[in-house]
């Protein structure tokens, strides 16, 4: 973490999240908001800016003080332990945030009370009764025409009945300034569609607001009058001042007002556009720049969460990845990164799927991207002995850069990080087609047999395609900042890695001379792309079941939890209470004494076990190429003619005419499924399947020791 900036230093763009309740784990949701602000954070940094990103945890609701009851563990135990488990996350995501702002700490609990005694100077505060309704759930109050059947008709929440002596903020008075202030800045609120909920909100008619609630032993005291506690949505949004060091630390105007609050949609109209904005004309100070809200993930329509359906826990979604792919955890921290940036609208609600999330990675990051750089560092390899040579760029692939970078940053000004994205897989696309195009393979050929224009044509190939990864790695980069690296690294840039900004994504900027590679996949294809529910049930965040491979290094297990002291039956409770009611009793009741979060899940649980007799069904057999040739206008295919030791010699198509030269394959022994079923491809009988390894999309043939007799059998 990283101090706030002092006097005299230059105003850093301060970024900030929505601080989280602590009455449940972190989920994609969360990680969502927080993830596209590191984003934000990193690609402003990589344009040269001074950013400032601050994120935390909202302690002092009276839901997160119900929770802990139910846990039967003190409030202070039971948010000490979430806020860990929120950093935590945050941390195994790789979120760079400057600071962590907790609503217990000292810091915020006296800025509230400052703010609040400057509110009652100032006459915007007055005491008198509340009748109405709360929602704890929401931590809203509602008017009966908000309330149909004790459930608030905006959220779909329970409400109780409450009268209450309260304090008062005089909301009703900062219509018009707000109606005013919209107007005059049209960026300030985003999306524009949402903007527009805000004005009708406002012209319905502002009422003031209670900002107090009767103290139950939680929440920050009125300095005044401790049988009254502030209400936690004027606490909450008094984060982001605290945070700068108001009221007291020289300094805090250096980074005060927040350039970006960034939050989901259900906070936005009522507190953020409307509430916080008022607060501060309330006591002159400054107003955030830009407020923006995006839609949620839904499972089914609904909101996905701590307590509607279940959304995964970041850190078990990143296990999963691991599993599915056999990436490293680096990558896959990345990968997840990329995957919710890519899949949100960011406008609308989109529908939550794991499946829809694994079949994203195999199409962007296995199939366009890591293949680009599989079949580059694969050729470079083999014609330049790795070292980017001299020569030309191809022009029109460039046209194709320079577009994207520029969809890219206009996409990123206005929060679209999906399609920024889409942007940048643009160029991956036109440079994978660009080598089937060039076909560097021919090319080769005509080079080593003396046609120099072909050698030109070669490097100019070469050299395009090396830039495209490169440029790609920097797009990328806010999103899989460690995937990037590992990018440059394969593209012998390592070192220049550490000092480039993003006005390297300029089309021209590859070194000649570089020692490219080695190959090292980094998107390993996944095989398997559906996930049953059984899955699903234990990637979520509310998940409480057993599973056997619980360590003591779980990252989603709390300290506390590791002792013996903690009433840890009761604290299960209160995280079960949110799991979803399709989840099997028996699954609860597994859950071992002593964990207050999900373990992940088990590689070993999600296998199928197949038996010897299985196995030996299928009959593999070494076989040797005697002719390989491509098919007319199947760019994959090449058609291979084997000798298996049989009376006469099988046609076999194999989708590998991409990574193989069919001249240098005749002579080869390769591993064949001899007793596969013949199927016709092309208007051509395939009598059998060659072996292959999938390296990160790309096909690599298993060659058997190349003296081992035709025919013989596999085992
Ligand atoms: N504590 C308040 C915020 C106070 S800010 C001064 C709060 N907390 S919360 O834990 O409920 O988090 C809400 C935020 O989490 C949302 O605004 C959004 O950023 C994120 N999300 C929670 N569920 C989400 C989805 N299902 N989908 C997308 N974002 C989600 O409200």
């Amino acid at each position: 973490m990283s101090a706030p900036p002092q006097t005299g230093e230059q105003k850093p763009l301060y970024i900030t999240t929505p601080i989280y309740y602590v009455n449940g784990l972190p989920h994609v949701g969360s990680a969502l908001t927080t993830v596209a602000c590191d984003v934000l954070t990193r690609y402003h940094k990589f344009k040269g800016e001074a950013v400032y990103f601050l994120t935390g945890t909202d302690e002092n609701a009276t839901k997160v003080q119900d929770a802990a009851e139910k846990a039967g563990v003190s409030t202070q135990q039971f948010v000490d332990e979430l806020a860990v488990a929120f950093r935590e996350c945050w941390d195994s995501l790789h979120i760079g945030y400057d600071d962590f702002i907790r609503t217990t700490e000292p810091r915020h609990t006296h800025a509230v009370q400052v703010f609040f005694e400057r509110l009652i100077e100032r006459g915007h505060v007055y005491l008198d009764t509340y009748e109405g309704w709360y929602s704890v759930s929401d931590e809203t109050f509602f008017r009966d025409t908000d309330v149909e059947n004790g459930i608030a008709k905006e959220t779909g929440k329970p409400v109780v009945r409450v009268t209450e002596e309260n304090y008062f903020f005089r909301l009703s008075a900062f219509g018009d300034r707000l109606l005013e202030h919209i107007e005059q800045n049209p960026d300030w609120l985003l999306p524009e569609f949402r903007k527009n909920e805000v004005v009708a909100f406002i012209k319905e008619g502002l009422r003031d607001i209670s900002i107090s609630r009767p103290n139950r032993g939680w929440g920050i005291p009125f300095s005044s009058d401790p049988t009254k506690i502030i209400y936690v949505w004027v606490d909450a949004l008094i984060n982001y001042l605290a945070a700068t060091g108001w009221p007291d630390s020289p300094g805090w105007d250096k980074l005060w007002p927040a350039d970006l609050h960034f939050m989901g949609k259900e906070i936005f109209v009522r507190f953020h556009a409307t509430l916080w904005p008022a607060m501060l004309m309330a006591l002159d100070l400054p107003l955030p720049t830009q407020i923006y809200a995006h839609g949620w993930w839904t499972i089914g329509g609904s909101k996905g969460g701590k307590t509607g359906p279940a959304l995964p826990h970041p850190t078990r979604l990143t296990q999963f990845l691991i599993e599915r792919t056999g990436m490293t955890e680096e990558i896959a921290v990345d990968a997840q990164r990329y995957l919710l940036c890519r899949e949100m609208n960011f406008g609308p609600d989109t529908e939550f799927s794991v499946e829809n999330l694994l079949r994203r990675y195999n199409n962007d990051l296995a199939n366009d991207l890591g293949n680009l750089l599989n079949r580059t560092i694969g050729m470079m390899t083999k014609y330049y002995d790795s070292v980017t040579p001299e020569g030309g760029l191809d022009a029109e692939v460039g046209e194709v850069a320079r577009v994207a970078v520029l969809q890219y940053e206009a996409s990123l000004k206005e929060f679209r990080f999906n399609i920024a994205l889409e942007a940048a897989g643009t160029i991956v696309a036109r440079a994978n087609k660009f080598i089937d195009e060039k076909a560097p393979w021919s090319l080769s050929k005509a080079a080593n047999n003396g046609d120099s224009a072909a050698a030109t044509e070669l490097a100019l190939t070469m050299r395009t395609c090396l830039e495209v990864v490169r440029i790609s790695a920097l797009l990328v980069l806010p999103f899989m900042p460690r995937a990037a690296q590992e990018l440059y690294s394969q593209l012998g840039l390592s070192e220049k890695f550490k000092s480039e900004t993003f006005e390297a994504t300029e089309w021209g900027g590859l070194v000649s001379g570089a020692k490219v590679g080695p190959a090292r996949p980094v998107f390993p294809r996944i095989q398997e792309l559906t996930v049953d529910e059984e899955t699903l049930l234990k990637l979520g965040s509310s998940y409480t079941g057993n599973s056997a491979s619980l360590t003591e290094n779980d990252p989603t297990t709390l300290n506390s939890t590791k002792t013996n002291s903690t009433p840890k039956e009761n604290l299960m409770e209160t995280i079960t209470n949110t799991t979803p009611t399709t989840q099997p009793a028996e699954v609860q009741s597994e859950m071992p004494p002593g964990t207050l979060l999900p373990p992940p899940i088990s590689a070993q649980e999600e296998e199928t076990l197949i038996n010897i007799d299985e196995f030996m069904k299928v009959q593999l057999k070494v076989g040797e190429v005697l002719a390989a040739e491509r098919i007319p206008n199947a760019d994959k295919l090449l058609r291979l003619t084997i000798d298996l030791g049989e009376p006469e010699a099988r046609t076999i198509l194999a989708g590998i005419a991409e990574y193989y030269v069919p001249e240098d394959l005749v002579g080869k022994k390769v591993t064949v499924v001899a007793n596969l079923q013949p199927r016709k491809m092309r208007g051509i009988m395939s009598q059998g399947m060659l072996l292959a390894a999938d390296v990160d999309g790309k096909a690599s043939l298993l060659l058997p020791d190349q003296n081992t007799p035709i025919g013989s059998r596999v085992r």
